[in-house]
């Protein structure tokens, strides 16, 4: 997708289409208001948006074909809801159903124009917009063989010509950066274990890593042997395919001083989650493919990281395996030593997310992280909790959530807190070993799990994100595909950007 940015008036851009955003009235049958300044945008508009049939309800969108006095082919006007509640969430839904609108329609070159009388600050408009419309552009129809190229091939945003522009240019390049790292990401969690196994996840992160700049190491086995990884590898000895031990590393370009934070990202990279020996019904196994969406996160994280450059050290690990049956799988009972030297009694080899990260938290803070973040499609009892809406969010750490929780309004992603306070310890303590790999019961499992993580956090400041829920959306929405979310790619990099002064 090709993009510009133009300060021009809008009814002199030549387009296929113009998108032009609408606010809702407050007032019940009152017809909505164009958020332009620009006298000929709401020429064109008015007889349309006085005839009643469009309120501009969220994603609602209305086209108008040869508009009246404007260079553009089509007018379409898009619906934002009411103005008042106007965030960087509402912003990037309506610019992604803009792109929606255009694509079944064989419309390929649009442009945007950026709303006027906004609450939000022109920074953030121009971002949450040219964000929303890379995430509509997105479609999960890789391999079918009659997919034509739906996608856009220019989109052009336009501010007015008197608009801020130092700020605008600056959230337009941001935007550009984090929409094609969450697509980036989208399209990594998309493709299927046979495609997708942990030795291509560690090619496609190298590849993308050296794209941008940065170092990669991928690492197999031998190297999870020789950092005495037990939990890792207990998750990948049943598997034919070797595991992959990523590694990523971003240093600012001027050397931060000593005592600076470094943040160690870490990523659950199950590219095939069938359950293992504590096998998962069939019924919608095929979903366990995006079971590398928290590791494909960090490695969009990593991307866009690399190109927006924050003054700090960022590293991140992505612990890339299948989980499968076979005969040299392990079994429940077994006991495995972590990396730590934490003794773990294995009572469900379906809860494998955990062991990964286990040594994956305990390898980031070996090599230095003084901060940790984790993402994960870790458990079922977390969209049990949050549904598909909200994401859960844990943390052992005020100050390093106040961080990440500051950062969502900027990032429009929603997350949850739950709590994994020392209560809930009991619940993981094992008679044979330090602690089980599940809880006691079946009760408040997302917290159980974020409990075991916690173990391997120690005293680190630590978060972390079970995207269970939100990582597929199984329903397609007006402004974006069903399929892969990229869920948390925006979160995490606002979550650097904290502790950078740049
Ligand atoms: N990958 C699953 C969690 C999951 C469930 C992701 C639904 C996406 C959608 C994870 O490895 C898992 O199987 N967790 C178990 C843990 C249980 C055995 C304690 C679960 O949630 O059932
Ligand atoms: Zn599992
Ligand atoms: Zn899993």
């Amino acid at each position: 997708m090709n993009t510009d940015l133009k300060f021009a008036t809008a009814q002199s851009v030549p387009t296929e289409m113009l998108a032009v955003f609408a606010a809702q009235s407050e007032k019940e049958g009152e017809a909505a208001t164009l958020l332009t300044d620009n006298a000929a945008l709401r020429s064109a508009a008015e007889t349309a948006l006085n005839s009643g049939e469009f309120e501009g309800s969220e994603c609602d969108t209305l086209l108008l074909h040869a508009p009246r006095g404007l260079a553009a082919k089509r007018l379409l006007i898009v619906g934002v809801g009411k103005v008042g509640k106007l965030d960087a969430h509402q912003a990037r839904k309506a610019a992604g159903a803009a792109v929606r609108a255009a694509k079944p329609r064989h419309i390929h070159s649009i442009a945007i124009a950026l709303p006027q009388h906004v609450q939000l600050p022109s920074d953030l408009t121009a971002r949450a917009v040219v964000e929303g419309a890379f995430v509509g552009d997105f479609d999960p129809d890789t391999y079918r063989s009659d997919r034509k190229d739906k996608s856009m091939k220019s989109v052009v945003f336009v501010a007015a010509e008197n608009a801020e522009r130092g700020a605008i240019e600056r959230g337009y390049s941001e935007g550009l950066i984090l929409g094609e790292a969450q697509n980036f990401t989208r399209s990594l969690v998309n493709e299927p274990g046979n495609r997708l196994t942990p030795t291509v996840l560690g090619a496609r992160a190298k590849e993308s890593c050296e794209s941008v700049g940065i170092k990669c190491e991928v690492y197999g086995a031998a190297k999870l042997h020789e950092l005495k990884m037990g939990a890792f590898w207990s998750v990948s000895q049943g598997s034919a395919e070797p595991p992959a031990l990523i590694v990523m590393t971003y240093e600012p370009s001027q050397p931060p001083p000593g005592h600076a934070p470094v943040l160690g990202l870490v990523g659950k990279g199950i590219t095939f989650d069938t359950g293992g020996i504590s096998i998962k019904p069939s019924e919608g196994m095929e979903k366990m493919k995006y079971d590398m969406a928290g590791g494909a996160a960090m490695i969009g994280a990593m991307r866009a990281i690399a190109q927006l450059k924050p003054a700090v050290k960022v590293i991140s690990i992505v612990c890339a395996s299948e989980n499968m049956p076979s005969g040299t799988a392990q079994k429940p009972g077994d006991i495995q030593v972590a990396a730590s030297g934490k003794t773990i009694e294995i009572m469900n080899t379906d809860a494998e997310g955990r062991l990964v990260l286990a040594d994956g938290l305990w390898y980031a803070k070996q090599l230095g992280a003084t901060h940790l973040i984790d993402a994960a499609t870790l458990t079922g009892a977390c969209v049990v909790a949050l549904g598909m809406v909200n994401a859960g969010v844990f943390s052992n750490d005020e100050d390093t959530f106040a961080h990440f929780n500051n950062g969502l309004e900027r990032s429009g992603e929603k997350f949850w807190r739950l709590p994994c306070t020392d209560d809930y310890k009991e619940d993981i303590k094992s008679s044979i070993a330090d602690i089980m790999n599940t809880g006691k019961g079946r009760w408040g499992g997302a917290i159980t799990a974020a409990m075991f993580l916690k173990e391997f956090a120690e005293d680190t400041p630590w978060i972390h994100l079970d995207i269970a829920g939100v990582a597929w959306t199984e329903e397609a929405k007006p402004w974006m595909a069903k399929g892969p979310s990229g869920i948390a790619v925006r979160s995490i990099v606002e979550w650097v950007r904290s502790y950078s002064n740049n």
